[in-house]
This record gives structure tokens, sequence and C-alpha cells, in this order.
């Protein structure tokens, strides 16, 4: 019996005569619930499409209570605070700014500090929200801090643009940012069992910090390959732990600079040197961040390489799905 859960489109496969809410459980939801007995109203649903049998009583809409409902058929239902496995709450945070200094190649590294007392929960490679000026408009920035770093939300701003100036602005004038989280699928909710390879074009970079530093805080044993790739050698900016985490065995960091052959270091394209070095690709998982263009060219190289397209994950594929 399928339950299929609106607003996300998350459907539960139940077996025959489970209540729907045991069922979610057992699948791993986080789901609205005291009672589980019919009697407190907390893990009530809107019955949108099939039906259910409750306390006897057969239902075609309206409300229920998910902890005594079982389908009948396969149905639809309106059910709000459900969480999947793995997914965590959004919660909305005023944070103060507890550093501001620019690290090199325009980018600016700002670290805000979440009130003492609330939960700042999420999962490495995540992302956040600030609100801007006017309180319509808000903003995207990866978390380049991991879990294990608390209160402290670490994330890397590029300003070349006016609108990138103007958050400057805001973030030094007001000392505090009002934040959303934890957004985004695109994460080490659970490690992999097998190498990470790490594409991060410009400020994707921070991203993949939050990756690198949830892994060394795992204690991940696998291969963790960054490939982190820059238009000019002087874009690179400065990351605080760089030389701690060249002392890691198990981490390679390589830094590849396309517009500009002649530097000291690696030229070309960032999925040109991920295939020069990995000739097998069959068992890697990978996580690249930067603009659509680039995300979707790498995707093409390496399945031409031999990858197999589930092995990548990107925010882009989300959102600025190709048609
Ligand atoms: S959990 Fe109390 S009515 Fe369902």
């Amino acid at each position: 019996m399928r339950v299929t859960l609106q607003p996300s489109g998350a459907v539960l496969e139940l077996v025959p005569g489970e209540r729907i809410l045991e069922g979610a459980r057992r699948l791993g939801y986080e789901c609205p619930q005291a009672c589980r007995n019919g009697v407190c109203h907390v893990c009530v649903a809107l019955l949108v499409e099939g039906r259910v049998q409750q306390n006897g009583e057969v239902l075609d809409h309206g409300e229920f209570y998910t902890c005594i409902a079982e389908p009948l058929e396969d149905c639809i239902v309106l059910w709000d605070g459900v969480l999947a496995p793995g997914e965590l709450p959004l919660r909305k945070l005023a944070c103060q700014l507890s550093e501001c200094v620019e690290v090199g190649g325009d980018v600016w590294r700002v670290r805000l500090l979440a009130p003492a007392g609330k939960a700042v929960r999420y999962h490495a490679g995540q992302y956040l929200m600030i609100e801007r000026d006017n309180g319509e408009k808000k903003s995207a920035f990866s978390l380049a801090s991991a879990p294990h770093a608390g209160r402290e939300l670490e994330l890397h701003v590029l300003v070349r643009e006016d609108s990138a100036r103007d958050l400057l602005e805001q973030l030094q004038r007001d000392r505090m940012a009002r934040v959303e989280l934890p957004f985004g699928d695109t994460h080490l909710a659970e490690l992999p069992d097998g190498p990470l390879v790490l594409i991060a074009a410009g400020t994707g970079m921070a991203q993949m910090h939050s990756l690198i530093e949830h892994c060394r805080a795992s204690g991940f044993k696998h291969p963790v390959h960054l490939y982190w790739g820059v238009r000019r050698p002087e874009d690179f900016y400065e990351i605080e732990h760089w030389d701690q985490w060249r002392q890691l065995p198990n981490l390679f960091l390589h830094k590849v600079v396309s517009d500009l052959c002649g530097w000291e270091g690696r030229c070309g394209l960032l999925h040109e040197a991920v295939c020069e070095d990995i000739t097998d690709l069959t068992a890697v998982h990978v996580y690249a961040s930067g603009s659509p263009a680039m995300i979707y060219g790498t995707l093409d190289a390496l399945v031409e390489a031999g990858m197999d397209a589930h092995q990548m994950r990107a925010d882009v594929f989300a959102y600025a799905p190709r048609p």
C-alpha cells in the first residue's frame, strides 16, 4: 500500500495492516506524534485521495489521525511537519557577526555566531539563506563550517558585484545577520564507504571546506581528493587549515588554474585534472560545486570517462535542472 505524503511527495510503502504513523516511523521518518492512540490530535493529517480506516470507520476525505488510521488503498495525504530520514528541520536564527576578514581573491571569510542555547543542526555540505536589508530578498551561501563547529557558522563571500558589496556593508554595519538553515541535499549526512572526489570552482570551495572538515572530525579513512579551480592564480584565497590539511595522509589537494598556463601549478579544466589522476572512476563519490555550465560540463566529461551519473552530487542539479 502506497501513501504519498504532501507537500514533500515522499512515498511510504506500508505493509498490510500497518498504520500510517507506524509505517512512517519504521521507514525512518520523524513525525509529529504524542499519544499514538487517537487522543491528542498531534499526528493529524488531511486525506486528499484514497480511503483509510480509523476506529472501524471508513473515511474518504477530511482530517484523520495517522496513529490509528490504516490505508485501505493507495492514498495521498497532506501531513505537515514530517521529516524524511536525515532531513533536519528549518530554523531561523539571529546570529552575531564574529569575524569578517578579506582572505584574498576578493573573497571575505565571514563567521557568524548562532545564539547560545538554540540547536544549530545541519549536515556538512548544506547551505543557509541570509536575509537582506529589505527583509524580502535572501542570499544563499554554502556553509564552510562543519556541524562539529557548533554555534560558529563560516561563509566565503566573493565580493565583486554590487549585491555582494551591499551585503558585506550590511553585515559590517549591523554586526548581526538573520539566517535560515539548513538547505540542500548535497551533503554528507552519512559518510560513504569509498573514496571522495571533491570538485570546487572559486568559492564553491566553501562547500568542500565543510565536507573536508567533517571528514577530518569523523576520522574518515578513505582517500579524499580535492580539486579546486580558479581562473587566475591570484583568485585562490586563504584557507585557514590548508597547512594542516596537507599533513593528512588520505587528503590530496590539487589547485588548478583555467585561464593562465605557465604558473607553477596545474593548468586546464577541473575535470581534465580529475581524469588525468583517477583512471578508474567506478568507485568514487563525487561532490561538485560551481556554476551550472561548469557542473554539467564536468558531469558529461566524467560520465564519458566511466563514472555513473548517479555517483555525482551537486546543488545545481536541484536549483538549475537540465531540461
Ligand atoms: S499521536 Fe495523538 S492522536 Fe495520534
